[in-house]
């Protein structure tokens, strides 16, 4: 099976954001307790936190987290998580219906993020809640001193102002299953009249608007066009959210879920810019995929976990082969869109749908999807580049003419680095492809690092990693021409320097 690109150092389509590596914790499972925090874990630091869960978020340099939710945000009361730990109230946690203690809040979580150098995006509650307790909130987090909510944050220990700048205006507002959920003029009004109270009190904050939950919602696109009617010159980004599954064990149908990904990013583009042109703004809304993974191995289990225990293990997919390479397509398609993606957020990051597992007081260790994550946030900062791509393509049930060969192209100009990230489809064939990359005279290859496995179903464990890269994948360059070889079912980062 062959194909073929042509990439060329001025074909551009963006600087890329570092933020479209970001990830996600939300008080829901054992993603804060037992996951990040854990006090009695014999690896916890003075603060509780867990040093070896650090060690693998500094590993794959996440830029950004957003918190506290998720579906948990909307019957959050945030002055529940700050102050003294004995006086913090414990709580029925109405979305995941388990007991929240309160133990951990929104100044440990901002010297959590600190401590891995990720910035913080944080969510307001729209949903039991509004104006007053952003407006509050937002004094308490980034307003220097000389105010009630400001001092008081200076009484609990925090002197200086956390200095956040992208706030979430609530979550998934358009579910019904969120608490609080709105008709989209419901929550245009709030969202705007949110965003005014809170750029008051500090003007260099980033908005997030909710969007559609997935593009299946029976109000999409409808939702981002009446809410974006309300909130334009107020936010930044709208969010888009969406998981997928191999529920029908049909995995060439799997692997071409990106497709759908791919199609719902441009439809929230083009309705992003037809409200542009409605309001005659010279302003663009950009995107923030801030949930995305697979999910769905968890659903069951899930079923039968009894209600308001404290961090139950809800939610914890336990990855496999074939979601590798799925994420590593979701990767390539946030790099394709660079431009308009600015963030994103793998959901999530700890135990909760996460690449990084744990055991309560035990070891931690790294999941299929820890890897294609890996790769990209590591190699794939500087430009998008967009190749010229000739490929075979096959049908699967729900979708046509979908490519084999599935590449983003990264020009990292400081470095003077190329890196080509891509996934081979094929579930029985290599792909050989010959790329055209005259434009970058002198390189040569780095290394061709690969993740495959025979079997699509493999799984890592704390004892055994069964699925892991290694460097041994066979691409040659000569005059300009690269010959790379792609294994059945692989996903490959090709450097070159
Ligand atoms: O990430 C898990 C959940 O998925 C989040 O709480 C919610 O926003 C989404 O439905």
């Amino acid at each position: 099976l062959k194909a073929k690109m042509v990439i060329d150092k001025d074909f551009r389509i963006s600087d890329i954001d570092p933020r479209i590596y970001g990830s996600f914790i939300e008080h829901l499972g054992r993603a804060v307790y037992g996951g990040i925090y854990e006090p009695d874990h014999p690896q916890a630091d003075q603060n509780g936190f867990r040093r070896d869960v650090m060690e693998l978020v500094k590993e794959l340099r996440v830029p950004i987290v957003r918190y506290p939710g998720g579906n948990m945000v909307s019957a959050y009361n945030w002055e529940d998580g700050v102050g003294p730990e004995e006086q913090r109230p414990r709580r029925l946690e109405l979305a995941w219906r388990t007991i929240e203690t309160n133990e951990f809040g929104t100044n440990e979580f901002v010297q959590w993020a600190k401590e891995v150098n990720a910035e913080v995006m944080m969510a307001v509650n729209l949903g039991t809640r509004g104006i007053d307790a952003a407006r509050n909130f937002i004094e308490y987090c980034n307003h220097p001193g000389g105010t009630y909510w400001s001092d008081l944050r200076k009484k609990h220990g925090f002197e200086q102002p956390h200095h956040i700048k992208t706030w979430c205006l609530g979550n998934e507002m358009d579910g019904p299953w969120q608490i609080g959920h709105k008709t989209p003029e419901e929550y245009g009004r709030l969202a705007v009249e949110t965003a005014k109270a809170m750029r008051l009190v500090d003007p260099t904050i980033e908005l997030v608007a909710c969007g559609s939950s997935n593009s299946s919602m029976p109000t999409f696109p409808e939702w981002e066009a009446i809410t974006l009617e309300h909130t334009y010159e107020q936010v930044d980004y709208i969010s888009l959210h969406t998981y997928y599954g191999n529920r029908e064990n049909d995995t060439a149908n799997f692997l071409a879920k990106s497709l759908d990904m791919d199609h719902f990013i441009k439809t929230v583009i083009s309705t992003c810019d037809y409200i542009k042109a409605k309001k005659r703004s010279k302003k663009t809304i950009n995107l923030s995929f801030d949930e995305w993974n697979v999910w769905y191995h968890s659903n069951e289990a899930d079923k039968k976990i009894e209600p308001w225990t404290i961090a139950p293990p809800q939610l914890e997919d336990v990855y496999n082969f074939e979601d590798a390479l799925l994420v590593g397509c979701m990767l390539i398609t946030l790099l394709k869109h660079a431009d308009r993606v600015k963030i994103a957020c793998l959901a999530q990051l700890v135990n909760v749908i996460a690449p990084i597992m744990t055991e309560n007081g035990g070891r931690s260790w790294r999941q299929t999807i820890y890897y294609p994550y890996l790769h990209a946030s590591l190699f794939g900062r500087g430009i998008s580049l967009q190749p010229v791509i000739s490929s075979p393509v096959y049908d699967s049930k729900d979708f046509t003419d979908v490519p084999y060969l599935e590449p983003a192209v990264v020009y990292n100009e400081e470095q003077d680095e190329l890196t080509i990230f891509a996934v081979n489809r094929h579930l029985e064939k290599s792909l050989e492809v010959t790329c055209d990359v005259r434009s970058f005279e002198g390189y040569r290859i780095v290394e061709h690092i690969v993740l495959e496995h025979d079997d699509l179903k493999a799984t890592n464990t704390a004892e055994v990693e069964r699925v892991k890269p290694h460097t041994s994948g066979k691409s040659i360059l000569n005059d300009g021409l690269l010959q790379a070889s792609l294994s059945k079912a692989s996903w490959n980062v090709i450097r070159l320097r």
